[in-house]
């Protein structure tokens, strides 16, 4: 990495929106510092993992491929592991995966510059003198000893081998929000804002609050001026970001009023230029009814709320410490079926939890049919490090927990047959996101958050991020299809 070739660079992210969009971040810093990004682990001097630790099966993708590509180290690459498993196993990957140099949690991307700069000149030093180093950040400390929010400063530990070791890992009393001018967005139409990091709800199954941190929200101000921006650089959709942006707590906004989350919500919407906004993800207790008030007053909210619900069992909500029961969901719900606007609803669903009956799991069933969701995202609950759920007992059988996910995914899918049939006939706008040459289609987003599949006549061709007007003439469980009306921005040739 030394010399005048330019540094090249490698990232796969793995797991949720929060994930893809701290690694536009970590590109965008990577970038200005000076460093190329490649498309294989070939060409790369420093390999980088964007981890994911929600579940079991997330977390051991990374280190399937960190043994992939060992050999490669003896090329002198160095690889980087950043994100929700550096931050939950620390210094640990060292010891399983002794050839990564570097370990960063999300809450000390702030810090890579920094890290970077002393990864190459350890790189260098080290190699030339022949010394072995190991380095760490003052903030990698365990989370007792580590005060919040520290800046680096390495310092060199005993000597044990030659390993060069940098690890950002602050604690969860960190402050600091990752901001960056220089966020490396992919698609050039629809981009992501965090408006809110970390977590304080400490459900019982979930890692998020111990990978992440403790929830701290940028200022109204930051997030419009983001927004501002990205319409003048011609983005028209945005969706904020946050693991619950429901509790946004806007901090000063320089002496003016504060926002609330709704708040933010609308004037984002108003930004000129943008024509779609969305919000992931939302948490019951902290959804407000001003939410559904601003979705049906500004019209570029899009018609859909993501409201986890987790299970359909007070009982099983209570042993997740989800702090509301069935009840209390289904009148959030009600809030919003009550829109003027017609508002899709999805949901995750955990199966499997400790202690959940035949009967519990029934109750999600049934949740399922009273709600009539448009979308399920289901999973079989995965024990996870540091979390109250590990010491629970009742632990469901795999063989189980597998079942009860088949029978739920089964039941959806047959409540999304009527639910998708209903569009049929309806006049919609959507988002242009691709082109499908084998079938002849485009493929496009509705307001609802829909994949609708549509012809257009011979000589159009939508450009991907236009928005056209489609008529639905048929669907299936998880897509609609149509033919195009109106074109929003068609070229007369077809696009290269
Ligand atoms: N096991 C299974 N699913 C989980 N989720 C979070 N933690 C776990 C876990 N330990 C699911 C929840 C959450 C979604 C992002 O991931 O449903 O809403
Ligand atoms: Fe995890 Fe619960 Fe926080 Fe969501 S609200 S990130 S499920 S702890």
């Amino acid at each position: 990495m030394s010399g005048d070739r330019q540094k090249t660079f490698y990232l796969e992210t793995f797991g949720c929106q929060m994930n893809v969009h701290d690694s536009e971040k970590v590109v965008g810093t990577l970038l200005q510092e000076g460093y190329r990004q490649v498309e294989t682990v070939e060409q790369a001097d420093l390999i980088l993992y964007n981890t994911c630790s929600i579940r079991d099966k997330a977390e051991q993708k990374v280190f399937h491929r960190l043994a992939d590509y060992k050999k490669l180290q003896a090329q002198g690459k160095k690889f980087g592991v950043l994100g929700c498993v550096a931050q939950q196993e620390g210094e640990k990957i060292f010891e399983r995966a002794p050839h990564v140099s570097l370990v960063c949690g999300s809450a000390s991307y702030r810090n890579l510059p920094q890290m970077l700069a002393q990864l190459e000149s350890i790189q260098t030093d080290g190699a030339q003198a022949g010394e072995p180093a190991i380095f760490e950040t003052a903030s990698s400390r365990s989370p007792a000893f580590s005060p919040a929010g520290r800046g680096i400063s390495p310092t060199t530990l005993p000597r044990t081998g030659s390993l060069i070791r940098i690890t950002g890992l602050d604690d969860r009393q960190t402050d600091a929000c990752f901001e960056t001018e220089f966020t490396a967005r992919t698609n050039p139409h629809r981009g992501y804002i965090t408006i809110i990091e970390g977590c304080d709800k400490f459900c019982a199954y979930c890692v998020v609050p111990y990978t992440r941190g403790k929830e701290r929200s940028r200022t109204s101000d930051s997030v419009l001026a983001e927004a501002r921006q990205m319409a003048d650089l011609g983005y028209t959709d945005i969706q904020l970001l946050g693991q619950n942006v429901n509790s946004y707590n806007d901090p000063t906004n320089g002496g003016r009023k504060k926002r609330s989350f709704a708040e933010l919500l609308a004037a984002v919407g108003e930004v000129s230029g943008i024509k779609r906004v969305r919000f992931t993800t939302s948490h019951p207790r902290d959804f407000g009814r001003d939410i559904v008030e601003a979705i049906d007053a500004v019209p570029t909210l899009c018609d859909h709320v993501h409201l986890p619900v987790q299970s359909g069992s007070t009982r099983m909500l209570d042993a997740m410490q989800r702090l509301y029961t069935r009840q209390q969901y289904l009148e959030r719900i009600a809030w919003i079926k009550a829109a003027k606007r017609d508002i899709a609803i999805t949901t995750d669903v955990i199966v499997g939890f400790p202690g959940e009956t035949e009967s519990d799991f029934s109750e999600t069933l049934s949740l399922l049919e009273e709600v009539g969701y448009d979308g399920v995202f289901s999973f079989k609950y995965s024990p996870r490090p540091n979390t109250p759920a590990l010491s629970l007992h009742d632990a469901i059988p795999d063989q189980q927990k597998a079942r009860r996910l088949e029978v739920l995914m089964a039941k959806q899918r047959e409540l999304q047959i009527p639910r998708n049939r209903k569009y049929v006939g309806s006049i919609v706008e959507v988002m242009v996101e691709g082109q499908n040459p084998a079938r002849g289609q485009w493929i496009g987003r509705t307001s609802q958050n829909k994949t609708l599949n549509f012809t257009a006549a011979a000589g159009k061709f939508p450009q991907t991020g236009s928005y056209v007007t489609v008529i639905v003439t048929a669907s299936f469980p998880n897509s609609l299809v149509g033919e195009m009306l109106q074109d929003g921005g068609c070229t007369k040739t077809a696009p290269m």
